[in-house]
């Protein structure tokens, strides 16, 4: 059986990704004592890096791990450097498998968005830019690779708990009012299901970039209010505002999303639909 090295596997997507058919070695920066197959890695110190690779020699490296708070990269350059770009590097340095880096729509600056593998680049703040630097990276250190885009990756009932949609539930379930973006376009990846299409991209041996998003475009005040219905809570606590308001210190690709059609006549992956995707997301909350 081959062996993958997951990198970033205590994150929202990490903790979704459960490959089947291989030996998984999962890692992360913080200890946990309750995982089997489990190694401490900080992809931002290249001693630990070459020396965990050279001790469990993986096949494959799913990268996930990066510094993905974008206000933060924005605050803190340096370091969303040494995470997403030199962490990147570190690994590609001491390995010669296949690697496959998760990578963002922010690599866009959301101008003219939904956007195709071969659309123009153009990172308008750090963590797109960092994320676009570490797929140059990939292209240029690694000789069998895949970059699979992805965006807004959300989960709900997980144990991780910092994400969009589980703040959602959560606030309208404590019936408190909330402000939601609508100017913001996406088309949001579950990580149930992007979990599915990392494993499938993996088995057909896919190489190249590849996008991937739900069947549906939406701003995020309709992917809340979505949310709002299919759990059956009260959307008019939701606020629809723009982005302006909310001044953030990075700016905001606005009208983004990705393309599927690439993965779709390659492999005949299909792009999910979102209200499906959350419904069984309660499904498995409620079990
Ligand atoms: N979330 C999205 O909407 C989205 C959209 C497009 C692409 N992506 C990409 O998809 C991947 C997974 O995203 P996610 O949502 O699962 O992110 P996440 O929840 O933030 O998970 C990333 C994980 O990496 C860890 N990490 C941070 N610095 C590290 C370091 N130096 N060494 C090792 N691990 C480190 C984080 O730990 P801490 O939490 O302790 O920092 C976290 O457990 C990322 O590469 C992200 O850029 C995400």
């Amino acid at each position: 059986m081959k062996k993958v090295l997951v990198t970033g596997a205590l994150g929202q997507l990490g903790e979704s990704l459960h490959l089947k058919g291989y030996v998984t070695i999962e890692t992360d920066i913080i200890h946990d004592e309750t995982k089997k197959n489990y190694a401490i890695l900080d992809i931002s110190n290249e001693e630990q890096v070459k020396h965990l690779l050279d001790s469990e020699k993986p096949d494959i490296i799913v990268h996930l791990a990066a510094m993905t708070n974008v206000d933060g990269c924005e605050l803190n350059p340096d370091q969303a450097q040494m995470i997403n770009v030199q962490g990147t590097v570190n690994l590609l340095n001491h390995f010669d498998g296949k690697f496959v880096l998760i990578s963002s729509d922010y690599v866009f600056d959301g101008e003219d968005g939904p956007y195709s593998e071969e659309d123009e680049v153009n990172p308008i703040n750090i963590y797109g830019q960092t994320k676009l630097d570490a797929e140059g990276k990939v292209r240029e250190l690694s000789n069998n690779w895949i970059i699979i885009r992805t965006n807004v990756v959300w989960n709900i009932g997980g144990d991780y708990k910092a994400s969009f949609a589980d703040w959602v539930v959560e606030e309208l379930k404590n019936n408190r009012k909330i402000r939601i973006v609508e100017d913001q376009w996406n088309n949001p990846a579950w990580t149930v299901d992007l979990s599915r299409v990392i494993e499938q991209l993996i088995q057909f041996d896919a190489k190249g970039v590849y996008h991937y998003g739900s069947a549906d475009i939406l701003n995020r005040y309709e992917f809340a209010c979505l949310i709002a219905n299919v759990y059956e809570l009260n959307d008019s606590l939701i606020e629809p505002i723009t982005t302006k308001e909310l001044n953030q210190p990075a700016k905001r690709p606005l009208k983004c999303g990705l393309k599927t059609d690439k993965i779709k006549k390659d492999f005949n992956i299909l792009p999910s639909k979102t209200h499906l995707d959350i419904k069984e997301a309660k499904m498995h909350t409620i079990q």
